[in-house]
């Protein structure tokens, strides 16, 4: 993103920084709400919306109607059915100093102008790292609970609530419908228990306790989610049939009373002095909390107040969140270690004296690469200022060039690769060195296998680092086709298997049944699972969609090694390119590569998607749909390209020959013409049901 002053951009940069942004925040949300896997620190995230907001005030005009303020987090996953808040689910402003806290407290008095007399009450509490979550109780019992999703609509996660011991199943005395908002959290105990238990098994350990939380919420089967450590906080109200108190801090008494597990922390303040000081008291306390917080949130306390103060877009007026300072603590690099990944890039990590950052014991910080150790000037035995921004992988903020003891040498960046010894080059104009041992190199072999089983890819359960360390020591697994055929040979192996340490006959079993459930592959993921340098998921299925089946694919491959036509073909596919497109045919032109691939495939079924219905199933192909008015689970842009690839056509203006005008809010003449010629009017939500089923 630029940093060029706000005032100082012309309208077409303004508009083009406002695309940019609005595309790369939500790409963040989805990652953080949908796959729990952030993609940037939340100060970075914070800051970009901020520039939005900023940029937002400054052009209104330029303002995208898809842009992420106007919409909470992402739409929800495929999987659960949806739920529709009566009340939606709100997010918070933030506030990042004293200033901003100051003008918070300036802005309700204005608001309500009020005196400089009056008092204001405003009640204080921790603002808890977790996943927001709707809990709905008709005639006092438990009726269900649901995740914000995008704020306007949930997830039905109710089944999977009823497994956390917090959770009253009835309340006594609460009214008729009573909705109540809180945080579901894991403590950070049981979180570094969870992750213990991962690895011992041979799973992805989670990156922090609220990616943890929200990965055992959102599970389909609801036993999985049982044997997670929970925990539930609530702090806010929902739909309420009747109000139950005046006053924010009145209502926390009353949800105590019922029995909801409320946070003991909160304070009610008289003035802006007496919040600062909950905030800063909290913030010392933070790191020997049992369980993540990221900040404050102060809140109106008078609820008639609230009523009268509102919201905007996406957030209350009469509350805001006052987050705290990514933590930074101070340890030692004890090594520089250079890791060669999948693709043979090496990547250097440091090896840290262990601390405790925010909660998390960090052991191991990335450099990035040659030249960020360069600039930084990161050297072996140096004192370094690690920061853990609320998740993600650890950073090396600076070294502590004060403390360094004797004159280290500077750090040298090795021009061989440190497991293979092949030389390891670095290509004009890129960051990264790789080794240029390919096949023959193992730690490239090991990692290429690593992506191979992953979630995304095999998503081959009980096949861990671990694991796939020892089977390839052992020389059972060398590439991806082995694991199927280790399978296919059961009986013996499992002998084998057995007799090792921590391979009980039950977890051979269960990885045997792992890999044996893949045989039958998704094309897309099968693409995706190669590795082929460049091709990420949404490549692969566009791959998968372009060519239709494996063999068509396999195929033409190999003609575009030496055929124009087929190599113009492939670069034809939206996103491709020359670039990537020489990344797949360079795969390609390896024989053992080709060798590799046909062995697997010769052990698989591969099938198209099932979740992305060709053109000639889906109800909708053929016809011709007219877009109309907002649309709230995804942009116009979006739909269009959804309803095109189910083969619909997508037109600008309605006629006798439209077969749908698929109306969203405010949708103005369209559906009038659609009225008088008689064509059907569906709203987004039957739209989906029709096209996706
Ligand atoms: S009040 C209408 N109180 O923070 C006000 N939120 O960044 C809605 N959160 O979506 C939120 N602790 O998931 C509130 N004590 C607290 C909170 C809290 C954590 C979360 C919540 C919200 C997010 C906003």
């Amino acid at each position: 993103m630029t940093d060029t002053p706000i005032e100082a951009l012309t309208h077409l940069e303004a508009a083009a920084e406002l695309t940019r942004l609005g595309a790369r925040i939500r790409r963040l949300d989805q990652a953080y709400h949908q796959d729990d896997q952030p993609l940037a620190s939340d100060a970075e995230y914070d800051s970009l919306v901020l520039r939005l907001r900023a940029l937002e005030a400054r052009f209104p005009e330029l303002a995208r109607p898809d842009s992420p303020t106007r919409s909470v987090g992402a739409a929800p996953v495929d999987g659960f059915a949806k739920i529709r808040h009566a009340v939606p689910m709100l997010s918070l402003d933030n506030a990042f100093s004293d200033a901003d806290v100051a003008e918070f407290a300036a802005k309700i008095r204005r608001f309500l102008a009020l005196s400089d007399q009056e008092a204001v009450a405003v009640m204080a509490e921790p603002k808890i790292d977790g996943l927001s979550i709707s809990l709905r109780y008709e005639h006092g019992a438990f009726a269900r609970g649901a995740t914000r999703g995008d704020g306007a609509e949930g997830e039905d996660v109710t089944r999977n609530l009823l497994t956390l011991a917090d959770l009253p199943r009835q309340l006594v005395g609460a009214p008729e419908i009573f909705e109540v908002r809180g945080e579901v959290f894991m403590a950070r105990a049981d979180f570094l228990e969870l992750n213990r238990r991962q690895e011992e098994t041979g799973n992805k350990p989670f990156a922090n306790p609220r990616n943890a939380a929200a990965g055992s919420l959102r599970q389909l089967d609801p036993k999985i989610t049982a044997g997670r450590p929970l925990s539930l906080f609530v702090y806010g109200a929902g739909e309420m049939s009747e109000p139950v108190a005046g006053s924010h801090h009145e209502f926390l008494d009353r949800l105590r009373a019922w029995g909801l597990p409320v946070n003991p922390l909160p304070r009610l303040c008289q003035d802006t002095d007496a919040m600062l000081a909950f905030w800063r008291e909290v913030g010392e306390m933070r790191a020997d909390l049992p369980y993540d917080i990221d900040g404050v949130v102060y809140k109106l306390d008078r609820i008639d107040w609230q009523a009268r103060m509102g919201m905007k877009d996406r957030s209350p007026r009469w509350a805001i969140a006052h987050k705290f300072p990514a933590e930074q603590v101070t340890t030692r690099v004890a090594k520089i270690q250079i890791q060669v990944g999948r693709t043979g890039a090496l990547t250097p990590v440091a090896l840290l004296d262990p601390v405790t950052v925010g909660g998390v014991v960090v052991s191991r910080a990335t450099l990035h690469n040659e030249d960020e150790i360069a600039r930084k000037d990161v050297r072996e035995g140096d004192r370094v200022v690690v920061q853990r921004a609320g998740d993600v992988i650890p950073q090396i903020v600076l070294v502590r060039t004060e403390l360094r003891v004797g004159d280290p040498a500077p750090f040298v960046f090795p021009d061989h690769c440190p497991e293979c010894g092949a030389l390891a080059e670095r290509g004009e104009g890129e960051a990264v060195r790789r080794c240029t041992g390919g096949l023959t190199c193992p730690a490239q072999a090991k990692e290429r296998l690593r992506h191979f089983v992953s979630r995304d890819a095999f998503d081959i359960e009980g096949l861990g680092d671990k694991n796939i360390e020892f089977l390839w020591d052992k020389g059972y697994v060398r590439q991806p086709a082995d694991l199927f055929a280790l399978e296919a040979a059961n009986a013996a192996r499992l002998e084998k298997l057995e007799n090792f340490d921590g391979w009980g006959k039950r977890s051979v079993e269960k990885l045997f049944a792992a890999i044996r459930a893949r045989r039958v592959i998704a094309f897309e993921r099968l693409i995706f699972a190669l590795g082929i340098r460049q091709v990420g998921e949404a490549t692969a299925k566009r791959l998968a969609r372009h060519y239709g089946s494996f063999a068509a694919w396999r195929s033409a491959m190999d003609t575009a090694l030496v055929n124009d036509e087929a190599r113009a073909d492939l670069e034809s596919i939206e996103d491709i390119g020359p670039a990537v497109a020489a990344e797949i045919r360079a795969f390609f032109a390896e024989a053992h590569n080709r060798d590799a691939l046909d062995r697997l495939a010769g052990a698989l079924e591969v099938i198209q998607d099932a979740r992305a219905p060709s053109h000639q199933t889906s109800p909708v192909a053929g016809r011709s749909v007219v877009f109309t008015g907002t649309l709230v689970t995804r942009t116009r842009a979006e739909a269009k390209a959804r309803a095109e690839a189910l083969g619909a056509k997508v037109v600008g203006s309605v006629s006798k020959k439209t077969d749908y005008v698929v109306a969203g809010a405010d949708p103005g003449g369209k559906v009038t013409e659609a009225k008088a010629l008689g064509v059907p009017v569906l709203s987004e939500a039957e739209w989906l049901t029709l096209s996706e089923g």
